[in-house]
């Protein structure tokens, strides 16, 4: 416990929790209703903080229910302090400017070596840690330093996350400490083209920091240790029978966590890829009252096909650009809970497949 400050923060409920109150559910045949407009990442339909980070807008009332996503910004966070991350996610009000993360769940700290971490929480009682940028990337290069926990069963990861669950990963399980892997999802599922990759020979991720980078560009996704290339995937590699890419195209929000993956809830091959059921009475755990990992920079380079205007503050989705491939555009628009909803759209010239094809 004291190689940390002490800072830490209450848990904050998930807006799965919240919703498992009785919300109504939403999904690809039953939409939100107006009332209760926008779909949660966990498949709840509400109003609120439901409509910001992770809002599905193919499963909400209508396709611009969620508020717009705000746009991805050149950016190195640092985390000397956690005064940028907001420590209730659905209280926030969408403000990207006054806050960079969110806490969606779980406990933070932040430490004092190398300029000052962001500690990741995770424990028996309140489970694991997830934090989210409050802005979107559409296209860019991300890099992560962090060091990983060492803990079968305790999974770190940082990861891309669009509202339609395109996603890019570079995940940890912590019972191998000389390994990243890497996988994409395309609206929920990973690719029949694609499967996870295992990078090994790793100097131990625990003790060590390295930089991992999602390099993820509109043809082509790159993964890098250290600048390193350890993986490549070509947009034409992911081209269903059909023609149609299963390769990551939406705006996504840059996610770290840590999170309990050997535990009884989790199906057994979960359990088994991350290295078993997790040890409450490991050392580290009983000495520190906790698991860790923790961050010290994140770095982000936008590559929109087409730059924003000046005046660009977000994303929105447009009607699809080729079968089952959401548009993408900008808007002017507020990305505040109680912003004025009416904003002018912009293509965003999401690539060779989205041309002229906005306007909601
Ligand atoms: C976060 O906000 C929600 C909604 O008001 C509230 O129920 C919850 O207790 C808050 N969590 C914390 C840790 O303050
Ligand atoms: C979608 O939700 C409805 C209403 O809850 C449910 O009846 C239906 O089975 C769900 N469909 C799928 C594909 O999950
Ligand atoms: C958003 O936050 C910034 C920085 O704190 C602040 O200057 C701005 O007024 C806020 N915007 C609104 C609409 O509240
Ligand atoms: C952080 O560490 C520095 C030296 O590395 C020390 O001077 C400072 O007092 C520490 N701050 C806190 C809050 O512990
Ligand atoms: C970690 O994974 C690598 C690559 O799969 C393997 O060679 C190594 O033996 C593993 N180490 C442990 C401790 O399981
Ligand atoms: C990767 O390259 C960047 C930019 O050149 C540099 O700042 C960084 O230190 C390099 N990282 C490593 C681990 O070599
Ligand atoms: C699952 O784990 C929880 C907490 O560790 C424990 O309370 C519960 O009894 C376990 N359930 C089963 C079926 O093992
Ligand atoms: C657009 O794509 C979504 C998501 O892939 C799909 O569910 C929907 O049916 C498509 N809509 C049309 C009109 O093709
Ligand atoms: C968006 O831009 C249009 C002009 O193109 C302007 O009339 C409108 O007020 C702007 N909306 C916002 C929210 O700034």
């Amino acid at each position: 416990m004291n190689r940390f400050i002490a800072l830490a923060l209450p848990v904050v409920a998930s807006l799965a929790a919240v919703s498992a109150q009785g919300g109504q559910t939403c999904n690809s045949t039953s939409l939100c209703p107006a009332v209760a407009p926008c779909c949660s990442p966990f498949g709840f339909c509400g109003d609120g903080a439901f409509c910001l980070g992770g809002c599905d807008p193919l499963y909400s009332n209508t396709l611009d229910s969620c508020k717009p996503q705000p746009v991805c910004q050149d950016a190195t966070h640092t985390f000397t302090d956690n005064s940028r991350i907001y420590s209730n996610a659905t209280l926030f009000d969408g403000n990207a400017t006054q806050y960079d993360w969110v806490l969606n769940s779980g406990n933070i700290m932040n430490t004092n070596t190398s300029g000052g971490e962001l500690a990741l929480l995770l424990t028996e009682t309140n489970g694991g840690t997830r934090v989210s940028s409050t802005r979107y990337v559409h296209y860019g290069t991300i890099t992560a330093k962090l060091k990983t926990g060492r803990w079968g069963g305790v999974v770190t990861a940082f990861i891309t996350m669009s509202n339609v669950k395109d996603e890019i990963d570079w995940e940890f399980p912590g019972a191998n400490t000389t390994t990243g892997q890497t996988n994409i999802f395309w609206q929920g599922n990973i690719p029949d083209a694609t499967q996870g990759d295992v990078t090994g020979g790793l100097t131990d991720t625990f003790s060590n920091y390295h930089d991992y980078t999602i390099d993820w560009q509109p043809d082509t996704l790159t993964f890098l240790i250290d600048n390193s290339t350890v993986r490549t995937i070509k947009k034409s590699d992911t081209l269903d029978a059909a023609g149609v890419a299963h390769y990551p195209s939406t705006p996504a929000s840059i996610q770290l966590s840590i999170w309990p993956a050997g535990i009884n809830t989790s199906a057994p091959g979960t359990v088994k890829w991350a290295g078993g059921m997790i040890n409450w009475a490991d050392p580290d755990y009983t000495a520190a009252g906790h698991f860790y990992a923790l961050v010290q920079s994140v770095t982000v380079k936008c590559a929109d096909p087409t730059p924003p205007a000046a005046d660009i503050t977000a994303y929105v989705y447009g009607a699809n650009t080729t079968a089952d491939t959401p548009g993408v555009a900008f808007t002017n628009a507020s990305v505040l809970l109680n912003g004025a909803p009416a904003g002018r759209h912009q293509q965003s010239g999401a690539g060779t497949t989205h041309e002229h094809q906005f306007v909601l």
